[in-house]
């Protein structure tokens, strides 16, 4: 008896540890890549093989901590190595599998190349879902078609656990990318998992528009949504991670992001954010660096996430030189941002110096006005009385439409105040280098900021902050909250404990209501 009970121990215990993820557990297992990929180089090599080995590497090691689904950032992948532009156009790019056709690349020997099938065949091996971003040609014909016969889009690409190719999403807000076309109308991709978890896909400039962006959110109600970026940080608003952080919170979303890093262009941060509950940890590196940030992840069941996530199953590992060639030891000291146009804004100067220390006004945009309240101390060491390196702060209004580096424009909605490393306003948004010596401070004992907005479903509010380390503040610092009247809805947003190292503090809103009319002007109040 004693002998048989040892033996169905022994033989259990390698079946139990088997059993998939079952769907009725309160969270899984995700996986976030900040990665520098390979894309330029003089000799006439195949650059996506390059970072297909590099990827390999990378989901070799998110499989050692169990992970269920792994995400890679935008464009990082297949790379052309071409300096002529109709070539670059298709050279690294693969047709993909439609979902419906349920085909596992790994065992097509000789449509995909090894950077799909290769990952098809990792999928496969180590049983879990990878989502990775491929450029893909798709053959046309007809009144819609190019000229050469075929369309290029950015697409990402997710396979299961058998390496089957079970979503393709088409990112439809390109940023530019004047090689690639997008889709009439946009496809909007889901996919499901054996957790239980329904997914959505967005790619990075996807982030800031209604569509699909909203159709999502609103319409399928998804909470968990991977977000693949190559981003271009700006300051003051839409500092990558910044953005992240408040998108996921206002939205109340599990967003799961992997950035292209490139410190030069203030390209990358990756994170894990859990809604309402804040970020579990931010990738944000100044240098050149592949990282791999695993957690566990609440799923959201009936509206609520029902766990705490363990410590113990945060993990980050930072991949060395000697593991992924793009690794660089080398911290840039300036920052690379891009600046929006605070001309058309409503600002003013805020005099922290001033012995009053505390600042009250409610400040009007084009209609939309902005209640600040604010107390606070001003802090100058004695060690340089002579240096100006400190941050001002302005309080800064704005209802209109900005544009995006001239690929697209939007409306935008804002009240709040943001830093300036001068007394001027064209100095707001600049970031003192990390190895100036700031000598003096303001201290924000409290801020409350009240913003009145039209209600409407055509817009998405944030609390959007950002601190001097670049990070957004976390969920306990600060307060959000929509009160709705009479067809107006009232945003508040307070700061909850004292701080002095803020650059941004703000309500910016998306209206999309105002989106592809012109970029507002200095002179059109
Ligand atoms: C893809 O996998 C095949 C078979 O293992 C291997 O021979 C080839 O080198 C791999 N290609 C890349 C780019 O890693
Ligand atoms: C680029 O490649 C295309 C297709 O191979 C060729 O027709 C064209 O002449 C090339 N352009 C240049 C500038 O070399
Ligand atoms: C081509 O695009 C136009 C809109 O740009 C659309 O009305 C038309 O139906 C499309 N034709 C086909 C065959 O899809
Ligand atoms: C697709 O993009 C290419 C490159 O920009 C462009 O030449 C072509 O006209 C586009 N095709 C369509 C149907 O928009
Ligand atoms: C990765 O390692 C480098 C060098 O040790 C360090 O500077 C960096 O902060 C680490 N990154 C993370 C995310 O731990
Ligand atoms: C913001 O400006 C737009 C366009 O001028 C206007 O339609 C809208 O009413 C303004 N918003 C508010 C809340 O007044
Ligand atoms: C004091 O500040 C001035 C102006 O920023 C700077 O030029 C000077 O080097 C600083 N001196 C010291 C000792 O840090
Ligand atoms: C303020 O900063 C801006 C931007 O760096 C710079 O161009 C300008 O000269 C500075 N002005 C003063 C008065 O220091
Ligand atoms: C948010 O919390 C994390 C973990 O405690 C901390 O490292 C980070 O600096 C915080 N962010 C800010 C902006 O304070
Ligand atoms: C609210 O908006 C709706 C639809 O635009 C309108 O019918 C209604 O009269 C408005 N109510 C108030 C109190 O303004
Ligand atoms: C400002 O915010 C703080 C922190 O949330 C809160 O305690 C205080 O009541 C607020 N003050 C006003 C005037 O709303
Ligand atoms: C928008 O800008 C374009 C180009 O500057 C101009 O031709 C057009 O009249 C403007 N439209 C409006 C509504 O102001």
């Amino acid at each position: 008896m004693k002998i048989v009970w040892r033996l169905g121990i022994v033989l259990l215990y390698p079946l139990l540890i088997k059993v998939p993820p079952n769907t009725c557990s309160l969270s899984y297992t995700a996986a976030v890549v900040e990665y520098t990929p390979i894309y330029k180089s003089d000799e006439q090599v195949n650059i996506a093989n390059l970072n297909t080995k590099h990827y390999i590497k990378i989901i070799e090691k998110a499989v050692e901590y169990s992970v269920d689904i792994l995400i890679f950032p935008e464009s990082s992948l297949s790379i052309s190595n071409s300096k002529n532009l109709t070539v670059r156009r298709s050279e690294a790019a693969s047709y993909i599998p439609d979902p419906q056709d349920k085909i596992v690349p790994c065992n097509d020997a000789n449509n995909y190349p090894d950077s799909l099938k290769n990952i098809s065949c990792a999928a496969l091996k180590h049983k879990l879902y990878i989502v990775i971003n491929h450029r893909e040609k798709f053959d046309c014909v007809g009144d819609n078609c190019s000229d050469d016969g075929l369309l290029i889009y950015n697409t990402n690409v997710v396979f299961n656990r058998n390496g089957e190719v079970i979503a393709r999403y088409r990112k439809y807000n390109l940023f530019g990318e004047l090689d690639t076309n997008r889709t009439l109308e946009p496809i909007i991709s889901t996919f499901e998992t054996d957790f239980g978890v329904t997914f959505g896909q967005i790619i990075c400039f996807d982030i800031m528009f209604k569509t699909p962006t909203l159709n999502l959110v609103h319409d399928l109600g998804i909470r968990d949504i991977i977000f693949s970026s190559h981003w271009y940080s700006e300051m003051p608003y839409l500092y990558s991670v910044q953005l992240q952080a408040s998108w996921a919170f206002a939205n109340d979303i599990n967003l799961l992001s992997s950035g292209y890093n490139n410190p030069k262009t203030a390209s990358g941060g990756s994170g894990i954010y859990i809604g309402r509950n804040g970020y579990v940890k931010i990738i944000l590196e100044n240098k050149r660096s592949n990282v791999l940030f695993v957690s566990e992840v609440p799923k959201v069941i009936d509206g609520k996430r029902l766990l705490n996530i363990n410590a113990e199953r945060v993990k980050i590992y930072n991949f060395s030189k000697s593991e992924i060639s793009t690794t660089e030891p080398d911290v840039y000291e300036k920052y690379f941002h891009l600046i929006d146009d605070l001309n058309p804004y409503t600002t003013e100067l805020i005099n922290t110096e001033s012995r009053l220390s505390s600042y009250e006004k409610t400040i009007c945009d084009r209609n939309v006005c902005c209640e600040l309240k604010l107390k606070f101390q001003f802090h100058k060491s004695t060690a340089n009385k002579s240096s100006s390196n400190y941050y001002r702060y302005r309080a800064a209004v704005f209802n209109g439409t900005r544009t995006f580096s001239g690929f697209a424009t939007g409306g935008v909605t804002v009240c709040g105040i943001i830093s300036c490393i001068n007394n001027t306003l064209r100095s707001c948004g600049k970031i003192f280098d990390q190895n100036v010596y700031a000598d003096a401070s303001t201290t924000f004992q409290s801020i409350n900021i009240s913003m009145k907005n039209i209600d409407s479903q055509n817009n998405i509010i944030m609390p959007i902050s950002i601190a001097k380390n670049m990070l957004p503040l976390n969920v306990t610092d600060f307060t959000f909250q929509s009160v709705n009247l009479k067809n107006t809805t009232t945003y508040n947003m307070n700061l909850q404990n004292p701080r002095d190292d803020l650059l941004t503090f703000s309500i910016y809103g998306r209206n999309f209501d105002l989106d592809s009319l012109n970029k507002t002007g200095i002179d059109s109040k």
